[in-house]
């Protein structure tokens, strides 16, 4: 080959790749957000068990659970990159319209979450409440902004 030919071919595979790195990214992008959101079902559902009475109330796993949840609640927002919007994902098109929006419950959903360490670990009937306040974020957003399944 040529070392004309090799810088073309080098030139015209940098060139390809660029847009595919792109959608590498917006894939990534994809599956952390989803996989940050599995971590939120995974430390919410075991506390909403406890809540819901479906397993015995356990005030040590309950406060593990609320503070694994509160260290992975300010993560997802990061994976709502440009170029993510389509694909396999569940997000609708109007969240792409309303990132402030979305990025601000998010904020409040970390909030709550605070809120639900500094109660967690003692009586169930005090955690229930701050629950019901992070539930109702997880709720407000789907509604507006993910496709139902
Ligand atoms: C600010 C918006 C917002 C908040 C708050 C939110 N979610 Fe979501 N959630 C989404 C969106 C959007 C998707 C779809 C993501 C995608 O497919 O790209 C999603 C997807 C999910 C999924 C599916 C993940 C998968 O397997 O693909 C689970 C589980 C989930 N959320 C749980 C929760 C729980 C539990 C809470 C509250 C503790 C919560 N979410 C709070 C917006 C939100």
């Amino acid at each position: 080959m040529s070392l004309k030919k090799v810088v073309l071919t080098t030139l015209s595979c940098a060139l390809l790749a660029a847009p595919l790195a792109q959608a590498d990214r917006a894939e990534d992008a994809i599956e952390y957000r989803q996989g940050i959101f599995k971590a939120y079902g995974w430390h919410f559902g075991a506390m909403g068990a406890m809540v819901r009475g479906k397993v015995d109330y356990d005030a040590e796993q309950f406060a593990h659970h609320a503070k694994s949840f509160l260290a992975v609640a300010p993560l997802a927002a990061e994976g709502f990159i440009e170029g993510s919007d389509f694909g396999e994902t569940s997000a609708k098109d109007e969240l792409w319209e309303n990132l402030d929006d979305v990025n601000q419950r998010f904020v409040t959903m970390t909030e709550a979450a605070e809120k639900l360490v500094a109660v967690s670990g003692g009586e169930l009937a005090g955690a229930k409440a701050a629950f019901g306040a992070v539930a109702k974020s997880c709720k407000g957003c789907h509604d507006n902004y993910r496709e139902k399944r």
